[in-house]
């Protein structure tokens, strides 16, 4: 395999599942999305099955399994349903999401700090089943530190805020965001935890994101989904990886 000098691309394809659930027959297919994710270069498959499976159905993470050879990265509530399903599909990652049925998109992180004897009991599970699991946390360190405390490998940092400010110009705010990911990602990595960055991020967004010193995986979907309503999934997922890959002064390897 060749060594990656820049952060991983998960492709995130639960949008395409909203798009068939909005008249709930059998297309678009999502695993279909995940196979040109595949082709075109992606590094992973990013999943979140939800309480309400508003996108992504407990038939599509089978059939995910079984069908792509891509990592698979189920995005998952910390429920007892999730957990079954989760030991069952054994992917190669599971990344614990806060959860709310009234949110449009998974607002903010995961408050581990406030849950760490919630969490241990699926973050232990999961790992004896030989899924690499993360919490998908805002860089503050009190939720650093809970996660470190819970022995996860791997934290995902939440971008959400940052993308967001980007969008509507708030170019200060975005700042001040993009540092406390930035120390977020740096405290982290000192303590061993392996950092990956997701959520909102777009063509004007990525880099940004992409260039913090030990970034290793971003997760991206809305924005690729988007994107491929104009110019087709392959050159919306070869687009990103490009600008992620040029990030770090680079070119694609
Ligand atoms: N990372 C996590 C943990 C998420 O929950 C999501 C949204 O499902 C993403 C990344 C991708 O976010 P977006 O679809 O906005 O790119």
């Amino acid at each position: 395999m060749i060594p990656h000098t820049h952060p991983r691309l998960g492709v995130n394809i639960d949008h395409v599942a909203t798009i068939r659930n909005a008249r709930g027959g059998d297309y678009p297919d999502p695993v279909k999305a995940a196979h040109m994710a595949a082709k075109t270069g992606a590094d992973g498959i990013t999943a979140h099955l939800r309480e309400d499976r508003r996108h992504i159905t407990d038939r599509d993470i089978e059939r995910l399994g079984a069908e792509i050879d891509l990592p698979l990265n189920l995005e998952m509530a910390a429920t007892e349903e999730m957990l079954r399903i989760a030991l069952r599909a054994k992917p190669h990652a599971a990344c614990i999401v806060p959860e709310k049925r009234e949110e449009r998109t998974t607002e903010g992180g995961l408050d581990v700090a406030s849950q760490v004897d919630h969490l241990a009991p699926f973050v232990d599970a999961l790992k004896s089943n030989g899924t690499r699991v993360s919490l998908f946390i805002e860089p503050a360190q009190n939720q650093l530190e809970a996660a470190v405390s819970l022995g996860v490998p791997v934290v995902e940092l939440h971008t959400g805020a940052y993308a967001d400010a980007c969008n509507v110009g708030l170019q200060e705010k975005a700042m001040q965001i993009l540092q406390s990911l930035q120390a977020g990602a740096a405290w982290g990595q000192n303590e061993g935890l392996e950092i990956h960055a997701g959520h909102g991020l777009t063509f004007d967004t990525v880099q940004p994101i992409a260039r913090i010193p030990g970034v290793k995986e971003l997760n991206i979907g809305h924005f690729l989904i988007s994107e491929a309503i104009f110019c087709g999934l392959t050159d919306a997922i070869s687009h990103m990886r490009k600008l992620i890959a040029e990030a770090d002064g680079r070119s694609l390897s």
